[in-house]
């Protein structure tokens, strides 16, 4: 089916979904340098909990990751790591402090690296994210609904569930590992949820982030053309 001359092909198209039987890929980024940081613990409690229902993990250690600074560091190898873990991932899970009201730039700057697209190549677009925050204060919930926008202006799938765990400091173990609590049930929840919706959209990726008007200049193009030509 064509609408303005730009093809419409969806039924063939979403013919595709459900083909993959390999164990759902999982990047996890947290948002902090600290030695004993909570949002470090959380994305690894996170990281724990996926590697038992069965997804494949990497966490990306920001340490050492530069600035963002457009393009000028882009050979640095933590660059490097980090985009092509993006591109290997179907699903993130973003873990930020809250700071001053707001994510850590530790983890704005993870975001900032990561490419929106490489020529035709996607590192972002069409896979899931989870959401969660660490906090010191009362129970809030900034950090994850910016991160709620930036999923969006990474084209990304950003589940319902999110994990937002106040007093941090009370939380963890002295191993690392979550204490037993109503947050560690939201958490188990929410990673729950993104494998759920993970399953559910990986081999669709390609198929929902299609968009007419990326489409449309090329068979514009071709239509200037022919038109030209037919002179
Ligand atoms: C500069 C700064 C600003 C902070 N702002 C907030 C805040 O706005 N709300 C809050 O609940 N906690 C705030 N905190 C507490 C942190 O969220 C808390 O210490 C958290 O565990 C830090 O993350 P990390 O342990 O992963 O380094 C702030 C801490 C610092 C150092």
């Amino acid at each position: 089916m064509f609408l303005d001359g730009v093809k419409f092909d969806l039924k063939a198209a979403s013919g595709s979904v459900y083909s993959s039987t390999h164990a759902p890929r999982i990047l996890i980024l947290y948002g902090s340098l600290r030695d004993k940081s909570f949002s470090r613990m959380l994305a690894e409690e996170a990281g724990r909990i996926l590697t038992q229902m069965g997804a494949e993990v990497r966490i990306f250690n920001p340490e050492g990751l530069p600035v963002f600074d457009n393009g000028k560091s882009v050979e640095n190898s933590k660059v490097q790591e980090l985009r092509s873990l993006s591109l290997w991932s179907e699903g993130h899970v973003w873990s930020s402090p809250e700071l001053h009201g707001n994510i850590a730039a530790v983890m704005k700057n993870q975001i900032d690296w990561i490419p929106l697209a490489m020529d035709a190549v996607r590192p972002t677009q069409g896979r899931t994210l989870a959401v969660m925050e660490v906090s010191g204060g009362s129970q809030s919930f900034n950090a994850v609904n910016t991160m709620r926008v930036l999923g969006r202006w990474m084209r990304m799938i950003t589940i319902p569930n999110q994990s937002s765990v106040a007093q941090a400091f009370n939380e963890f173990n002295e191993d690392g590992t979550m204490k037993p609590s109503s947050y560690r049930d939201r958490v188990v929840d929410v990673m729950e949820e993104l494998m759920r919706f993970t399953y559910l959209t990986r081999d669709a990726a390609e198929f929902l982030v299609d968009r007419y008007s990326e489409r449309k200049p090329a068979v514009s193009n071709v239509s200037y053309k022919a038109l030209k030509d037919s002179k």
